[in-house]
């Protein structure tokens, strides 16, 4: 049980996910006072299915914070990735080509392991299932954040804000809209997901381009799958019970694949869209935005809970260079310094998606320039190189 919520601290994070949790874990390791507000509760939270592909750079920070332990027990250490098109696998292998590799490790996972930590750290205040969130002060000598919680309306004054609310946060509508530019990219489908205790296809993820629409093999562990197929923005999941999904799956992969599917009931079936959108800029006075309240991408290159955590890494140098030295260099420079990893993450999901799924709009023209990019690929090692160093992720 934590203590009673203070009326004062020093950072205020709003936003529960990984990025919130993560930014609390490694301020409190700095010595940095922070209360975290939550607007779902724990369970729900813990409940949402999300990719599970932890970046090289990603996982070195996770274990710098001791944070890695079950990751590193229960993970999956992948050295490649495959690209599956006109029946034949491309392996694209990053520890050859760069030297480095991904964890497949769920999110929730992960965000238990993250709640776990933050309930084991004397002190730490989490609050979940606020309602009602306002800031201000946010250009003042100190900011506050009000909300309701347990029937109250709490006010906590702080140095700072962490805006870690998501893509349908509060934070981000505090940004003044007359200095703020959102860049958006919506894609014509989406991807419905299907989550199965089968063994996976593969040993290694397969991301297929088909004639009748991308699809995607992944995991979670060696005894659970998760499969992904574009579908029209349309598509109702009524429409789709497990066989045919089953059906629609094994068409789209290669044959060599197809054969050896295990099937079985699904767990979870659920239909994303598929989006790119960027906030610029990431701050605004006393207010700092990480993770999906300042950008999202396709799940295409799974470069969003990455993005959160390099987010958290750069926003937590900052403030800790002004508690602890005083600077406001980093603070100043947030937004631009995460903003260039940002535009490099979302240029690489964007090409991703755009290769291999199913563009009606660029018609027969777009299918032989995707079939030129693909061949290319199968046989340049500079392209494979350049595949890898953004799949693995650009240093932090
Ligand atoms: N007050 C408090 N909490 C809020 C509010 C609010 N007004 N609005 C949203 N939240 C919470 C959400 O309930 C969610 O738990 O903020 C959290 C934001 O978490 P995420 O959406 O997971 O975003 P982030 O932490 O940036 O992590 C990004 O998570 O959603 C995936 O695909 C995404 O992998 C990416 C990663
Ligand atoms: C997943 O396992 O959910 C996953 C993996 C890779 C992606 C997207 C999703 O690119």
């Amino acid at each position: 049980m934590s203590d009673p919520l203070p009326s004062r601290t020093q950072v205020v994070i709003i936003g529960g996910g990984p990025a919130g949790t993560l930014l609390s874990h490694l301020l409190d390791r700095s010595g940095i006072q922070t209360v975290l507000i939550e607007q779902r509760s724990r369970d729900y939270v813990l409940g949402r299915v999300r990719a599970g592909v932890i970046e090289q750079g990603s996982a070195d920070i996770l274990r710098r914070a001791g944070l890695a332990e079950r990751m590193d027990g229960e993970g999956l250490r992948h050295s490649a990735v495959n690209l599956a098109f006109r029946d034949r696998l491309l392996r694209i292998d990053f520890e050859e080509l760069v030297g480095s590799s991904i964890m497949i490790y769920g999110q929730t996972e992960l965000q238990r392991d993250l709640y776990d930590a933050r309930e084991s750290t004397a002190g730490a205040h989490m609050v979940f299932e606020v309602v009602n969130v306002e800031l201000d002060g946010l250009t003042a000598a100190e900011a506050s954040v009000s909300f309701d919680t347990a029937g109250e309306r709490r006010t906590v004054r702080c140095d700072f804000v962490a805006g870690c609310d998501g893509s349908h946060g509060v934070s981000a509508s505090y940004l003044p809209a007359d200095n703020v530019r959102a860049y958006e990219h919506v894609y014509p489908f989406g991807w419905l997901g299907f989550l199965t205790d089968t063994p996976p296809v593969s040993d290694e993820l397969i991301y297929c381009n088909h004639a009748r629409g991308f699809a995607l093999c992944s995991m979670r562990h060696l005894t659970r799958s998760r499969y992904y197929l574009q579908c029209p923005l349309d598509t109702n999941l009524e429409d789709w019970p497990d066989d045919r999904f089953w059906e629609e799956l094994s068409r789209r992969l290669p044959s060599e694949v197809a054969g050896t599917l295990a099937t079985g009931p699904s767990i979870e079936k659920s239909i994303a869209p598929l989006a790119s959108t960027v906030r610029e800029p990431m701050q605004h006075g006393r207010l700092f935005l990480a993770g999906d309240a300042a950008h999202v991408v396709p799940p295409t290159g799974a470069k969003g809970l990455n993005l959160a955590i390099s987010d958290v890494v750069h926003l937590a140098r900052a403030l800790d260079a002004f508690y602890a030295r005083g600077s406001e260099a980093g603070l100043a420079g947030y937004s631009a310094t995460a903003l260039n990893r940002v535009w490099q993450a979302v240029r690489f999901s964007w090409w991703l998606t755009t290769l291999m799924h199913r563009l009606p709009d660029d018609g027969d023209f777009g299918l032989r320039i995707q079939e030129a990019e693909l061949e290319y690929l199968s046989t340049s090692m500079a392209a494979q190189t350049a595949m890898a160093e953004n799949y693995v992720g650009l240093p932090i």
